[in-house]
């Protein structure tokens, strides 16, 4: 039964449950990345991490050992559009990364799960092993992705309910699930998502304070209210972004603009950018702005860029110390520099002793370090609309 065209994916598929369980998954979510066939649910044409091509009708070993690697596989780019400039936009998400989430979600039998992002209806199987079908559902935004998913589903033996919809407002009753799991990256955590899970229940998804902010963390929130969720961040982690919350087009402040002040630094002021935990944990000290890297005439080495996302302040940080700010009314750099010295007079401390606490009533998402009574900063928004 595990041979596919000569080649048995069966020992493939078990090692890496090995290496899952290896990592430190508990065996019930361990077993089933064996028991469950990836490459069943994986198109002929897919990219690894590296952007590496894999062609099943052209090189079909290749193709099965990348589906039984611990490697997201990018399944559509571009929204499924001709011609576009190649951004990934549905995969399979990485085997240890499922197995994270999954672990972090604490599904107990009898849980009935709502999945957010089905993609290739992988993690679903999952789901669906672990729970039975009728205690999953997963909603996809993208139709032509949920049909696939939903024939590999049906095909591979499992029959949860194929949502075509956006999930950040699924069709679905208030306490329907004790679990939301998020494969897709927010900033906004959707009010709908409190309402659906259970009281105690838990909503698991990648979360970042703003799209474009450096990478992300897993926010695991507990419903506590209703329209109240609150919970600790479990270490770092960076999805493909919800269709409706991805980071907005259009020219950022202060580009080619001069500054309204230029300070002269010791050593490379871009270090805490180029430093992935470093500019995460910028992105939860200092709310609402985004990056990048520019390229000023004459230079030989690019600069970070940061562009407010509620205002026209910017800031540029240059190699050879220079570091510029201007717009107006945030002094960008001043706020990084004290949120910095702030963090490292308290010992650098990492992704996990922060947390965020959402709470429709007052329309505010708060960010807090070691306890809900420690708040950081809050983001506001409107506690009418769903989203
Ligand atoms: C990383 S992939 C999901 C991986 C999938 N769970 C798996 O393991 O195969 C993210 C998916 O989320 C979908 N998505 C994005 N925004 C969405 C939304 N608002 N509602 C539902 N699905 C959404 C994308 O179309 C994409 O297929």
């Amino acid at each position: 039964m595990g041979k596919t065209l000569g080649m048995d994916y069966a020992p493939l598929a078990r090692a890496l449950a090995e290496q899952v369980r290896a990592a430190g998954t508990p065996d019930h979510i361990a077993s089933l990345f064996h028991r469950v066939p990836r490459h069943r649910f994986l198109p002929d044409v897919m990219w690894g991490e590296d952007r590496t091509r894999y062609d099943r009708a052209a090189d079909f070993e290749g193709w099965l050992r990348a589906a039984y690697s611990d490697e997201a596989m990018t399944t559509q780019l571009d929204d499924g559009a001709e011609g576009g400039m190649g951004l990934p936009t549905s995969s399979s998400s990485a085997p240890s990364v499922v197995a994270r989430m999954l672990t972090a979600a604490r599904i107990e039998p009898g849980h009935k799960v709502l999945e957010v992002g089905t993609g290739t209806g992988w993690a679903a199987a999952l789901l669906a092993e672990l729970l039975g079908s009728r205690n999953v559902a997963t909603v996809e935004i993208d139709t032509d992705v949920a049909l696939r998913a939903r024939t590999a589903l049906h095909t591979a033996g499992y029959a949860p309910e194929v949502i075509i919809g956006d999930g950040e407002n699924p069709p679905m009753r208030p306490d329907a699930v004790h679990r939301v799991i998020a494969t897709c990256q927010v900033a906004r955590i959707p009010w709908a998502w409190l309402d659906l899970v259970r009281p105690r229940g838990l909503v698991v998804t990648p979360w970042s304070p703003t799209p474009g902010a450096p990478g992300g963390v897993l926010a695991v929130l507990e419903r506590l209210g209703r329209g109240l969720g609150e919970g600790a961040f479990r270490g770092s982690l960076a999805f493909m972004w919800a269709r409706g919350q991805r980071r907005p087009a259009g020219v950022r402040p202060g580009l080619g603009a001069a500054p309204d002040r230029t300070d002269h630094v010791e050593g490379d002021p871009r270090e805490p950018w180029l430093d992935g935990e470093t500019s995460l944990l910028l992105s939860l000290l200092v709310p609402d702005w985004r990056h990048g890297m520019g390229m000023e005439d004459g230079a030989t080495e690019p600069h970070v860029w940061i562009a407010s996302t509620r205002c026209g302040s910017w800031a540029r940080y240059h190699a050879d110390g220079r570091v510029e700010q201007g717009g107006r009314p945030r002094a960008l750099a001043e706020e990084f520099r004290v949120g910095l010295d702030w963090w490292r007079a308290r010992g650098e401390p990492g992704v996990d002793r922060w947390g965020l606490t959402v709470d429709r009533s007052t329309g505010r998402q708060t960010v807090w370090l070691d306890s809900p009574s420690a708040p950081l900063w809050s983001a506001h928004r409107p506690s009418g609309v769903s989203r």
